[in-house]
């Protein structure tokens, strides 16, 4: 395998919220495999971004993968709608409610990929019935609700145990929150394929010097190193 095979997904919650489509075709443009939308609502998480309108509004500006990751509960009413405003994938968190069976269903019978997000609090048993029907299983790495919070290092276990779980399926593992340089390589060593990054890609840039984007994605390409 080579780092080609790593995905950097930039989370525009650490992008210029006035401006994301020129946000996110300057991160594309400067080497983002995905984009990672952060979808939070002021009670599941302690914090309020956007919606489905927003999500179907900055749509044509992304020309590669829209990664939505809902922080929301309940989650199971606005599934329909995230899947017409155009997400490739939909993760849903464990913890949002008592059915994320259900709801994983939803998400594949409305045309997306479905992704499962855990929490750092949470163990990871919880996908033992659930990973015959998911793309992608994302590991919180954070506690979810804020961007530039500090990589919770017993993670790293966590996705080490669970890329043993999956075995050969054809799951996507996803680091979100705190990933850095520094903390690349420990998740890529222990599994994980997909990293999201907020701050540390959108830091030093802008839409008029995107440059740095592309010097930021690539210290986190080459320190991850190869999976
Ligand atoms: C946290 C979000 C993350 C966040 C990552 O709730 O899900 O995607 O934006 O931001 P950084 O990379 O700054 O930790
Ligand atoms: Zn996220």
């Amino acid at each position: 395998m080579t780092t080609s095979e790593i995905k950097i997904a930039p989370s525009i919650l650490a992008a210029d919220f006035a401006n994301f489509g020129a946000e996110i075709e300057a991160v594309e443009a400067q080497g983002a495999d995905w984009i990672h939308v952060d979808v939070m609502d002021g009670h599941f998480v302690p914090n309020i971004t956007f919606g489905p309108e927003t999500c179907k509004a900055i749509r044509p500006h992304i020309k590669t993968v829209m990664d939505v990751h809902l922080m929301i509960a309940p989650v199971d009413a606005y599934i329909e709608a995230f899947a017409q405003a155009g997400a490739d994938i939909i993760t849903a968190h464990v913890e949002a409610g008592p059915h994320i069976h259900r709801t994983l269903q939803a998400i594949r019978g409305a045309g997306a990929k479905a992704g499962v997000a855990l929490n750092p609090g949470t163990e990871l048993d919880c996908v033992d019935y659930l990973l015959d029907m998911v793309d992608l299983v994302c590991i919180m790495t954070v506690n979810p609700g804020f961007g530039g919070q500090k990589f919770i290092h017993s993670q790293v276990e966590k996705v080490r145990k669970l890329r043993a779980m999956i075995g050969d399926r054809p799951i996507h593992i996803e680091i979100d929150g705190g990933v850095t340089p520094e903390t690349a390589p420990l998740v890529v060593e222990a599994g994980a394929d997909v990293l999201v990054a907020g701050s540390a890609v959108f830091k030093g840039g802008s839409v008029s010097n995107p440059a740095p984007y592309g010097d930021n994605i690539r210290a986190i390409r080459q320190a991850a190193g190869p999976r």
